[in-house]
This record gives structure tokens, sequence and C-alpha cells, in this order.
């Protein structure tokens, strides 16, 4: 199964300005038509519970929403606590192909810690914070190769990156 990291990021490497603000008002409509498309394509979408609700806690249209919270229950997404693997192997027996995680930070750095992430999909915008959220919140090392680099906006790159094993 693939299972990829999406996320955008500013030029100087944050995910956020702060954690309730969602990414769409500094990210651009060129990477909000990316996001939608490759996480359509593979249809089932994990993230936190922060996250989802910095877009309304409504599951994003046409794809599986599966949030990680400890406590909550929304309509039209399942919750989840399961660690990594056990819901990635889930996932595998029900005949899933390919997974978005599409954050925050806690959630990449579960996810990447897991060593269940083929993947990164990273969208750099033409924005500079100089602080925020990272795109990991903990130590983390994937040794990454690039696979591609595509501008799809004047201001705005996707970086494809294969995690190697
Ligand atoms: N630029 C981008 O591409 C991008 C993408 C995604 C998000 N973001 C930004 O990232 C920020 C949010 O990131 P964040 O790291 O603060 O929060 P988050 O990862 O979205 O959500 C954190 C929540 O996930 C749940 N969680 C985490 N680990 C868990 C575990 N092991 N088991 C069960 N539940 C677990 C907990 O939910 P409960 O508290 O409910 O238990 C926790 O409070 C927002 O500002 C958002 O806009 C940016």
């Amino acid at each position: 199964m693939n299972v990829f990291i999406i996320a955008a990021l500013s030029a100087d490497g944050f995910i956020a300005r702060e954690t309730q603000e969602p990414s769409t008002r500094w990210t651009s409509k060129e990477d909000t038509r990316h996001f939608m498309e490759r996480t359509k394509q593979a249809g089932v979408v994990i993230m936190g519970s922060k996250t989802f609700e910095t877009f309304g806690a409504k599951p994003l249209p046409g794809r599986r929403s599966i949030i990680y919270s400890r406590s909550k229950k929304y309509g039209g997404a399942e919750t989840t606590n399961e660690p990594p693997r056990e819901l990635i192997e889930r996932l595998k027996k029900e005949g899933v192909k390919e997974v978005a995680i599409a954050g925050g930070s806690s959630i990449y750095t579960l996810f990447a810690k897991a060593g269940v992430v083929n993947t990164l999909i990273l969208t750099v915008e033409g924005v500079v914070f100089g602080d925020g959220l990272p795109l990991f919140d903990e130590k983390v090392f994937l040794a990454i190769e690039l696979a591609s680099h595509t501008q799809i906006g004047p201001n705005t790159l996707v970086l494809e990156y294969s995690v190697k094993n």
C-alpha cells in the first residue's frame, strides 16, 4: 500500500502559524486543487482532530475520513486511536491501496516514526513565517529520494520524495 504524507509548507518549513488556523488562509488555489485531486485519488484521508476542526469538523467530500482522537466522535467520519501499523494493516485487509496522511504535526510524526510512510508530497508555498508548527514535532529520521518536482503555480512548487527503506 502507498502511504503518503501530504503537506503544504512555508518556504522556511512550517505547516502552520498557529494551531487553530486553517492552512487555506495562506496556501495557493493551485495547492487546494492539488490536495483535493491527490486525496480523492487516494480515497482515504487520515488526520488529527485539531486539523479536522480547522475546517469545521466536516468530512472531505468524496473521501473516507479517518480522524485520530483519544475521545472525540464526529458525524460522517471514523475516529481511531489505533497505532499506525495496526490501522494500515486493517485498511490493507479491507482492500485499500493508497492512504493520504493529511496532518497536522502530531499525526505526520506518529506515522513517520511508525515507519509506515512510503512517500512525502510537499508543497512549498511563497511565504515565510519565521516561527510556527514544524512538519514534524519530534526527532524523526527519514532517508528520502527526490522523485519529482513540479511548479504548479507562480510561487508554488510540489516536491515528491520516496522514502528509502
Ligand atoms: N500545512 C499543511 O499542510 C497542514 C496540514 C495539516 C494540518 N496543518 C495544521 O496543523 C495544525 C494542527 O496540527 P497539530 O499537530 O496541532 O494537531 P493534529 O495532529 O491535527 O491533531 C492532534 C490531535 O490528534 C489526536 N491524536 C494525536 N496523536 C494521537 C494518538 N496517538 N492517538 C489518538 N489520537 C491522537 C489528539 O486528538 P484529541 O485531542 O481529540 O484526543 C490530538 O489532540 C493546524 O494549524 C493545521 O492547520 C497544516
